[in-house]
């Protein structure tokens, strides 16, 4: 067990000792080390088990830090964060020496992100540090949006868990590359897209798993350990009638003998509950007693672009 509370003075002592704790954004739940300690940084890789060629966030409190950590930073930057910041994007943009080759995994580039979380903002702003931080799950699996599924999975390997209650988006940060002379979109989040085309006009979105620049951006992944499958509810229930099932819509009802539970994303169809509830209700699921959980998608507006991608990988096997 993690020692769990709000204490922000013990972590950021735990931090400047190089140690593990995690941390609440209003997307989901961090795993915070120091950025400029390869030690520490490295330990996240082991506690997440995660590839060390996908590169972590830098969480930092504001604009003023980011001479330090970041060259060559574009006039689009400052105003995407102007409107933005603190919030669910990340910027892509051109390091500095000061961030190690361990944080961006040998990449040029560094992804910066200032959350708005006010226990997080506190600890960053009493600190200076910039933490390093990736979704606070073991590699592939759901993230967390509490300090109870931080607890859960990571809770032998972590010192503290800062507890900031539910994370309130539920969903990923939005990041954007700004390190080209084009911006293009990497991983659809909770920033919606239709937001930030009003700042960068249309942009270019390129979420593809085989695209070098994001390589966390694999087709398999924020997946439960039960299938999911992904697609028209009615038939695929019809399809899967011999099995246990578990049904995950957005609002409508289904009612069949196989489905032995369904959740419901927001029954009053409203995209940022649907977000919200999306990963507590995927671990839900995962936990019941059934071979196989059926997803709905949702409309392809707004987040749920981003629900649909997180679903749409979930599902993949
Ligand atoms: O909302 C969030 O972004 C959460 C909270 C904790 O801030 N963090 C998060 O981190 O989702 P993580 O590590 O689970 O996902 C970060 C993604 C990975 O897919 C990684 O490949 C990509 O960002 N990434 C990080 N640095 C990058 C870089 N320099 N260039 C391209 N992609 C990068
Ligand atoms: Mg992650």
């Amino acid at each position: 067990m993690a020692e769990t509370g709000t204490d922000i003075h013990k972590a950021q002592q735990l931090l400047r000792q190089g140690k593990l704790v995690a941390i609440p954004t209003e997307t989901v739940y961090g795993l915070a080390a120091d950025a400029t300690n390869v030690t520490a940084v490295s330990r996240i890789y082991e506690a997440k088990n995660r590839p060390s060629f996908d590169p972590l966030i830098v969480h930092l409190h504001d604009v003023s830090q980011v001479e330090d950590y970041c060259r060559d930073v574009p006039e689009i930057f400052h105003r995407l964060y102007q409107k933005f910041s603190p919030g669910p994007v990340t910027y892509i943009l051109k390091k500095t020496e000061r961030i190690p080759d361990l944080v961006t995994s040998g990449h040029n580039t560094v992804g910066i992100r200032f959350p708005q979380h006010p226990l997080t903002r506190d600890l960053l702003k009493e600190s200076q540090l910039p933490l390093a931080a990736p979704s606070a799950n073991p590699f592939g699996y759901i993230s967390p949006t509490s300090a109870a599924h931080v607890e859960e999975q990571l809770g032998r390997k972590v010192h503290y868990i800062l507890d900031g209650g539910f994370s309130k988006i539920g969903i990923e940060s939005t990041i954007i590359d700004l390190s080209n002379e084009t911006p293009r979109v990497l991983r659809l989040g909770g920033l919606e897209l239709e937001e930030l085309e009003s700042v960068t006009g249309k942009i270019e979105v390129n979420t593809s798993s085989s695209n070098p620049k994001a390589p966390g951006m694999l087709s398999a992944h924020y997946a439960p350990s039960k299938p999911v499958l992904l697609g028209d509810v009615q038939k695929l229930i019809e399809e899967n009638r011999q099995k246990k099932l578990a049904v995950l819509s957005f609002h409508k009802k289904y009612d069949h003998p196989a489905v032995r539970c369904q959740l419901w994303l927001s029954t009053r169809a409203q995209m940022r509950e649907a977000a919200a509830n999306l990963f507590q209700s995927l671990r839900e699921l995962d936990k019941l007693d059934v071979d196989l959980i059926i997803a709905e998608p949702l409309p392809e507006v707004g987040l749920g672009r981003a629900i649909n991608d997180r679903l749409r990988r979930a599902s993949h096997r």
